[in-house]
């Protein structure tokens, strides 16, 4: 617990992708949704908790236009870095979103559980539209089909952290996505 900085980088075996790329990425990302959202249409971004916070606050300066914000909690892992296949809500959306365009930002799509159930809960809501934006992908790890209309990155069926993505609670302030070392994960295989 309590690691300082110097040691979360010791844990990092290779950064996947650094500082730089997320950010392009990310005004590029940005710029796809001023395209698709008509200045004068209500937008609403929905933050997936925890691991959306630190994408959200890039994306939202990044997004030259008007929108709000609200945050939902989710919860589909354990400490380990295998999904239960259980979601629940956490934490609820602080209004309704009856007849408002809905953004859910995500960190990472794995097997499509989390924002299967998500969009599906928001859906019965009747807002007027739902979409999807996810900074990570990783489809060879899909599970259901969901619909992203907007992804970050596509990456390999690796377990990584940084930029808001946590194992154990911890790595998510590192300000790149990393894959950590094979031994930090060694004592799981002990249990
Ligand atoms: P899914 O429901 O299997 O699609 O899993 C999505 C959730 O699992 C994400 O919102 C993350 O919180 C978590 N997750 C999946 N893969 C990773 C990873 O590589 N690192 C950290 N968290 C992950
Ligand atoms: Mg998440």
């Amino acid at each position: 617990m309590n690691k300082s900085i110097r040691k979360l980088e010791d844990d990092v075996d290779y950064v996947l992708i650094d500082e730089q790329r997320l950010q392009a990425r990310t005004e590029e990302i940005a710029h796809l949704m001023m395209a698709d959202y008509k200045t004068e249409e209500d937008l609403l971004l929905i933050c997936v908790l925890k691991g959306g916070y630190i994408f959200l606050a890039d994306l939202s300066r990044a997004l030259g236009r008007s929108h709000e914000i609200d945050f939902m909690a989710i919860s589909s892992y354990g400490a380990g870095t295998k999904s239960s296949g259980a979601v629940q809500i956490i934490m609820d959306l602080k209004s309704p979103i009856i007849d408002r365009n809905v953004l859910i930002i995500e960190d990472i799509i794995d097997s499509g559980r989390t924002l299967q159930y998500m969009r599906a809960s928001l859906l019965a809501r009747g807002p007027k539209s739902v979409r999807i934006c996810s900074l990570l992908s990783k489809p060879s790890r899909r599970e259901v089909d969901v619909p992203v209309d907007y992804t970050g990155f596509e990456i390999p069926d690796e377990f990584v952290v940084g930029y808001g993505l946590d194992f154990a609670e911890e790595y998510r302030n590192l300000p790149y996505i990393a894959v950590l070392k094979p031994e930090v994960f060694a004592h799981l295989n002990e249990e």
